[in-house]
């Protein structure tokens, strides 16, 4: 569907989506109708493959994905890409894992096709911190253990490590949600223990959250980098530590593959 943008030119309609932890039964409504009417789809590798069976045969698909330190397009040619797909009059769904305004450089991605006067729509999907916790069977938040929630990055920043708040975040009424945090886990686990968190703070690692292939390591702040080496844990790893964590163990109602957590 052709659009009229605020630079005079039609162009096609561009959404940015936001298509969920992996299952795709978590697509939202709105999601599922963009992806089955796309014309083209630019796409991250956070999207599962069940979802990506969800496009269109006749729908161009173009890989933008980034894999840490193997970038296949880096974030100013997939800006330039949008606009250019958008001026082709084309519909174009811009496909990411989880939120696309979460970790996900959707917003910039947003501001570059409103600074060129392209109209968009963004449709929020399901975050990892939501999808893997329910899943894992962790809840973000409940009485008595946590009465809030920080969401930080956890990627080591090239050749300078970690750059966060320690003190901030060593809050023991706090749920500490960490995305791209587990080759840092050593230093998170660290960094929280010198600036006051209990050793024994419950912790837990899920990798591949929401699919058949997730797997759950549950353990401390002390010891998680050590099961999370051990169990052979691989990205997509979201970590969470604090007290909430103690519940996973009765509240773990998702059935795998493997037939566990
Ligand atoms: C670049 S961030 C993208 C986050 C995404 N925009 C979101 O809202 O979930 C990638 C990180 O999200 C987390 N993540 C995303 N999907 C996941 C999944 N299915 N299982 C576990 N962690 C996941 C991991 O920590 C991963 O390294």
């Amino acid at each position: 569907m052709a659009e009229q943008g605020q630079d005079g030119r039609q162009h096609g309609r561009v959404a940015l989506v936001g298509a969920g932890p992996g299952d795709p039964d978590l697509l939202t409504v709105k999601a599922l109708r963009l992806i089955q009417s796309a014309q083209v789809v630019v796409y991250d590798r956070l999207v599962s493959r069940e979802i990506m069976e969800l496009i269109p045969a006749s729908a161009e698909r173009i890989y933008a994905g980034k894999a840490l330190g193997h970038h296949h397009l880096v974030q100013d040619e997939i800006n330039e890409l949008l606009l250019t797909l958008a001026r082709s009059g084309r519909d174009v769904v811009r496909l990411k894992g989880g939120d696309s305004f979460v970790f996900g450089r959707g917003s910039e991605e947003a501001l570059h096709l409103a600074r060129h006067g392209i109209h968009f729509e963004v449709v929020p999907g399901i975050s990892a911190a939501a999808g893997c916790t329910s899943y894992g069977g962790i809840p973000l938040t409940h009485r008595g253990l946590a009465t809030g929630v920080q969401f930080v990055p956890g990627h080591l920043r090239e050749g300078k490590g970690l750059d966060l708040r320690w003190d901030k975040l060593a809050d023991p009424d706090t749920t500490l949600v960490i995305y791209m945090g587990l080759q840092s886990l050593p230093e998170t686990s660290a960094e929280l223990i010198k600036a006051g968190l209990p050793c024994d703070t419950p912790a837990a690692a899920i990798e591949n959250g929401t699919t058949p292939r997730q797997r759950r390591v549950i353990g401390t702040l002390a010891d998680l980098p050590e099961r999370t080496r051990a169990a052979g844990l691989q990205a997509p790893t979201l970590i969470v530590i604090g007290k909430v964590v103690s519940l996973a163990g009765e509240l773990d109602w998702f059935m795998t593959e493997g037939g566990g957590s």
